[in-house]
């Protein structure tokens, strides 16, 4: 498979249209079992002397039990024209259906991890740290409309292991 490893540091991203605009699949699992899900909130960044990436999930999520169970997940970034597979996959939980046979996405397993052929940047994290937001912890509690549910995320800290392009 054709995966060039890059070195995340010398690349020139523009990060804040990556997330908002054209969204990233959040992996979890192995060639067993896995799934994803579509995510547009997130950080990428740098704690505890590493460069680390910060996906939210909310408690609901299939996802967020495969990331529980496995000490990798996957960040993979794709180009526009995969946005149709980027929106079933954001509005479809891998607890009802196998997503991986609706979409026109290849999975590739290396590292312990899922990546896509058909991605342009792909972002190996290693599990290190998982928090619930905390309802008392909002300043502004505005931000509460976006927990009608009470589902606060739960922010995953990893460590950027390898990037691929
Ligand atoms: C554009 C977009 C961005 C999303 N961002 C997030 C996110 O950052 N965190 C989250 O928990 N859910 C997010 N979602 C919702 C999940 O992708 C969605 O609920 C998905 O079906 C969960 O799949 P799963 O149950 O198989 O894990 C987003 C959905 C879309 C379409």
């Amino acid at each position: 498979m054709d995966f060039k490893e890059i070195n995340l540091e010398n690349e020139s991203l523009n990060l804040f249209s990556m997330l908002k605009n054209d969204w990233f699949l959040l992996t979890a699992g192995n060639e067993e079992k896995f799934n994803a899900m579509t995510c547009s909130w997130g950080f990428l960044g740098v704690m505890w002397n590493k460069n680390v990436v910060m996906p939210v999930v909310r408690p609901q999520r299939y996802t967020r039990e495969l990331i529980n169970s496995h000490d990798y997940f996957t960040i993979s970034f794709f180009d526009k024209k995969y946005k149709k597979e980027l929106s079933f996959c954001g509005s479809h939980s891998g607890r009802d259906m196998d997503k991986m046979s609706q979409v026109e996405l290849t999975p590739v397993f290396m590292n312990n991890a899922v990546f896509y052929k058909e991605a342009k940047l792909t972002i190996l994290a290693k599990k290190l740290f998982v928090n619930q937001l905390d309802e008392t912890s909002f300043i502004d509690k505005s931000l509460l409309d976006n927990y009608k549910e009470k589902d606060f995320h739960y922010q995953y800290i990893g460590e950027i292991i390898k990037s691929y392009k």
